[in-house]
């Protein structure tokens, strides 16, 4: 009986491993799913054991393109639905040894090849749908030139389309190609087309609601491929509802061949492929598999959805998503990195900002805003400090002329849905230009080398490299000719390097209208940090933020840097009365690209005086990161969203002189067990963050949150009030003792001596190295005990095991995360959807859906996390004369900021 089951289970297995895209239907509404990370690198035996070891759990299918990530259901009846939560995932540890599950947490957690557990709820996806075009042109911004060309830009038109044969009945009206009306606001690229730059060899992939590749203006760049539909599982990603025409639209604007259909793509002789998600629910595992999928086939991935635009919504991307990115920037394109480009939202007259939106503020997303058809800036647009260019949609009674379904055309096509694409489109004539690009050198060609625009509006500051850089218009338009032509020449950055601060404690609270309105903390960063983490200079910063509020939308969060640079991370949304404030919530930057880092970086936290008067802020922590060019990139490292990089700073910063061999060992495991001397909270969240690693998880996460807590609030105020904190300031020699008074934790007395701690540390160390060999062995043994068929062990799991998807109880998110929730899930009474009027809705994903306890999918975040290759290649030095430079002055334009706050 038992053999039978065992070789059926073996066989379904294989099935399941050798067709693995295909996963079997979902039934959302009987079973619950999560998704398993098992150590199966070496064999499958991990896996089969696990599913031979838990008959509670159905095994689905293995996760395309992620390795070790197994999706698993449970009926929703069964009793272990009480218990079963999120593992190291998410950043909670949802799981919880509750009372009458004791067994079946136990039989989880002594398997030592068990990653993470991860919660799949269903969820749906918002399209970033056209704006109704009723908006006003805003006033501040005339026209660039609002000439009557018209003869002479009709020759123009008339040129390219006679020179390159166009023939397409709607080429005269797609003014983002050539413009008649507005010269100039346009993409520029019929001077690539004359070059023959036309998109060949490129794949860009729709990830949307399908793409119509029956369409004629279509089929022949269509990428079977690298397509494939999670909505209807198959590999034709065919639109299905009556809705479904965002994709094809997408598509047209990148692929639309030159034919006699309708008009013709920006890239008109590159490919797409479609990768449909939108149409349906669908789970985080699916959202991560597109994000990957084709890895080898799609080099650009052009997603125009995300979080609702609403205003008040504040969500990111689930872990297994992230790791999709961070997959796909470290193995698409061969190595290249995937070029992945997002919307940067319509929730504009909401007073949404991208960067409340995990997706747009992810270091691996390119942010695309959006202009019109007179160079102005559309209402609708999301800008944010996450913005990188800007380029044409609909607005100023203009919208994009595209493909559509059922063999049509669509003049309706807009919203930052319809910029994105063609930001894609653009991004395939410079990859086509130089197919050398990295991820990051296609960003680094984003910010030098896009036009600005409207310079009188949107706020613009000089940056580190002497680029023009705006919330609302990033580093400006795309001008496809000058974009290409700049990147040609462009020779590769060294590989990425990173530097975390440690969480610098705050724990002080305003009160709006009386008091202090502004809560300022600085931190210090050394020459000698940087060098220790192999990083010379800037890209991407983000910020890891904890501010609890009574009202998150009158929350204004700015950071300062040594430049003067600033970036507005977090602007007020009258309408996100939650009071869940930012958990974790990492904000994002481009604003520094190009700055050196040293110096003193300050973050304000301040409320919205025009708002309500009681609201009330507490700013508890934050935590800074960089990521950016490595100095040398023979050290270079591959970036892993699980390791607690201040930690293996600290560690590099103690052990100075060490040879950059021993990095990569140390930092995985040991950091928390050698020196608990300094920082311990620190040590906590590295615990919590780096657990995955360890097999032999013991310890409960109560203990983590435990320690992190009784952290004295007060003397790390002292710190970082005394204006620098010094944590990370101090050089090597240093941070070791002085520090420890800075961060007097739980740990053993001041007066102690740095020898005496080191000592006693050493022997802590090899105390859990003890411990960690004892626990192996005594895994092992489990293992090999619980394997034996029939063994007690087996058939008393068999009684007592459940498994239940159910939130830990000291989850305290539960009823707000309704509105933190990004996705509409489509659940009767906890749907936020919006409904615009232009908003269809999603006839198949509202209903049959079940109803989840929101918290247990809570989407918490993560940081962003970015990769870097091998240090295959040395690269000379930079290329970018831009950047050497003096200083700009500080301020600019520091006084009509749109946030309104007070300055320090
Ligand atoms: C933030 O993340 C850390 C580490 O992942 C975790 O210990 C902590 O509980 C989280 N804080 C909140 C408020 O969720
Ligand atoms: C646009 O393309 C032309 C070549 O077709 C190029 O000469 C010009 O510099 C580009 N940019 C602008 C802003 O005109
Ligand atoms: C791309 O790299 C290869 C090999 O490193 C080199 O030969 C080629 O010239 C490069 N192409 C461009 C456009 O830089
Ligand atoms: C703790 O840090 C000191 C540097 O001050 C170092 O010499 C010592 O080896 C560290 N302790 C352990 C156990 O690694």
């Amino acid at each position: 009986m038992l053999l039978i089951k065992k070789v059926a289970s073996a066989l379904g297995l294989l099935l399941a491993l050798t067709n693995a895209s295909v996963a079997p239907p979902r039934d959302y509404a009987g079973r619950n799913y999560f998704l398993v990370e098992l150590n199966t690198q070496d064999s499958n035996r991990p896996l089969s054991d696990f599913i031979s070891a838990h008959d509670e759990y159905r095994f689905e299918n293995q996760l395309h393109g992620l390795d070790n990530h197994y999706v698993f259901s449970i009926d929703k009846l069964h009793p272990h639905n009480e218990f079963l939560g999120n593992h190291n995932s998410n950043g909670h540890s949802l799981i919880k040894r509750a009372a009458g599950f004791e067994d079946a947490y136990d039989a989880l957690m002594e398997n030592g090849h068990l990653k993470s557990i991860h919660l799949l709820p269903p969820k749906q996806l918002k399209k970033r749908l056209p704006v109704l075009i009723t908006e006003e042109p805003e006033q501040h911004t005339p026209p660039q030139k609002r000439l009557e060309m018209v003869d002479s830009s009709q020759a123009e038109l008339k040129k390219v389309s006679d020179q390159l044969d166009i023939q397409d009945p709607l080429f005269a009206e797609q003014w983002h190609l050539v413009n008649t009306h507005y010269p100039g606001n346009d993409v520029n690229v019929s001077g690539l087309w004359f070059e023959g730059i036309t998109g060949k060899g490129i794949v860009t992939a729709i990830v949307d609601d399908g793409l119509d590749f029956e369409n004629p203006d279509l089929t022949e760049n269509f990428n079977a491929k690298g397509s494939w539909d999670y909505n209807n599982q198959g590999p034709a990603p065919l639109p299905r509802l009556f809705d479904d025409y965002h994709g094809t639209r997408c598509a047209g604007e990148i692929a639309a061949v030159k034919n006699d259909v309708c008009g013709v793509g920006v890239a008109y002789n590159s490919q797409v492929s479609g990768i449909r998600i939108l149409s349906g629910a669908i789970t985080g595992a699916e959202e991560a598999q597109a994000l990957v999928y084709g890895l080898g086939i799609n080099d650009i991935y052009s997603c125009s959805w995300g979080p609702t635009d609403d205003g008040r919504t504040l969500s990111e991307p689930e872990a297994i998503v992230k790791k999709a990115f961070i997959k796909g920037v470290q193995a698409g394109r061969e190595d290249k990195g995937s070029v992945y480009v997002f919307a940067s939202g319509n929730g504009g007259r909401s007073s949404d900002s991208c960067n409340f939106d995990g997706y747009t503020n992810s270091i691996y997303s390119i942010t695309v805003g959006a202009i019109d058809y007179k160079g102005l800036h559309p209402t609708y647009a999301e800008a944010c400090s996450a913005v990188m260019v800007v380029t044409y949609s609909s607005g100023s009674g203009e919208h994009i002329h595209t493909t559509d379904i059922h063999k049509k055309c669509s003049a309706t096509h807009g919203g930052t849905s319809a910029a994105a694409p063609l930001a894609a489109g653009i991004y395939s004539l410079i990859l086509l230009k130089n197919p050398n690009l990295t991820w990051r050198d296609v960003q680094y060609v984003s910010v030098l080398s896009s036009t600005p625009v409207n310079e009188d509006d949107g706020h613009y500051q000089t940056t580190a490299l002497k680029r023009k850089y705006s919330h609302k218009y990033g580093y400006g338009k795309m001008d496809a000719y000058t974009m290409a032509h700049f990147a040609e020449n462009w020779k590769n950055v060294k590989p990425q390097a990173w530097y975390y601060s440690d969480v610098m404690p705050v724990s002080e609270s305003l009160k709006v209208g009386s008091g202090p309105q502004i809560i300022s903390k600085s931190i210090l960063i050394t020459q000698a940090d940087l060098d220790a983490m192999n990083l010379e200079r800037i890209e991407h910063v983000t910020v890891k933020v904890n501010i609890k509020s009574t009202f998150r939308g009158r929350v204004g969060v700015r950071l300062v840097s040594p430049y003067g640079v600033h970036s507005d991370l977090a602007t007020f949304r009258p309408g996100d009365v939650s009071g869940m404030g930012f958990k974790n919530w990492t904000f994002m930057s481009v604003a520094h690209w190009g700055e050196p880092g040293v110096g003193e970086w300050s973050l304000e936290v301040f409320g919205d005086k025009n708002g309500p008067l009681d609201t009330e802020i507490t700013f508890e922590d934050w935590q800074l990161r960089f990521f950016g060019e490595s100095i040398d990139a023979d050290k270079a490292e591959t970036y892993d969203l699980d390791v607690d990089y201040a930690a293996v700073r600290r560690d590099r910063m103690k052990q100075e002189p060490e040879p950059t061999t021993s990095i990569e060992s140390s930092s995985s495991s040991v950091p928390e067990q050698t020196n608990e001397s300094s920082a311990t909270e620190q040590v906590s969240t590295t615990e919590a963050s780096s657990s995955t690693d360890t097999t032999t998880t013991t310890s409960e996460p109560e203990d983590k949150t435990k320690t992190s807590t009784t952290a004295k609030p007060e003397d790390k105020n002292k710190a970082t009030e005394t204006g620098t904190s010094t944590k990370t300031s101090e050089d090597a020699a240093e941070t070791e003792d002085p520090e420890d008074a800075d961060f007097p934790e739980e740990e053993e007395p001041e007066g102690e001596e740095g020898y005496n701690k080191q000592l006693s540390s050493g022997h802590t160390g090899q105390y859990f190295i003890g411990v960690a060999i004892v626990g192996f062995v005594v895994v092992l043994l489990l293992m090999k005990f619980h394997k034996s068929p029939g063994s007690g062990r087996r058939t008393r799991r068999r009684e007592d095991y459940e498994f239940d998807i159910i939130p830990g109880e000291d989850y305290t998110d539960s009823e707000d995360e309704g509105d933190d929730d990004s996705f509409d899930l489509g659940r009767g009474g906890r749907s936020h959807r919006n409904n615009r009027s232009d908003e269809p809705n999603y006839p198949d994903g509202s209903d049959g859906l079940p109803v989840y306890e929101e918290e247990m999918f809570r989407i918490d975040d993560e940081d962003e996390a970015p990769v870097d290759k091998k240090p295959q290649k040395k690269h000379e030095g930079n290329k970018y004369q831009q950047l050497e430079q003096e200083i700009p002055d500080a301020e600019n334009d520091d006084g009509d900021d749109r946030l309104g706050s007070s300055s320090v």
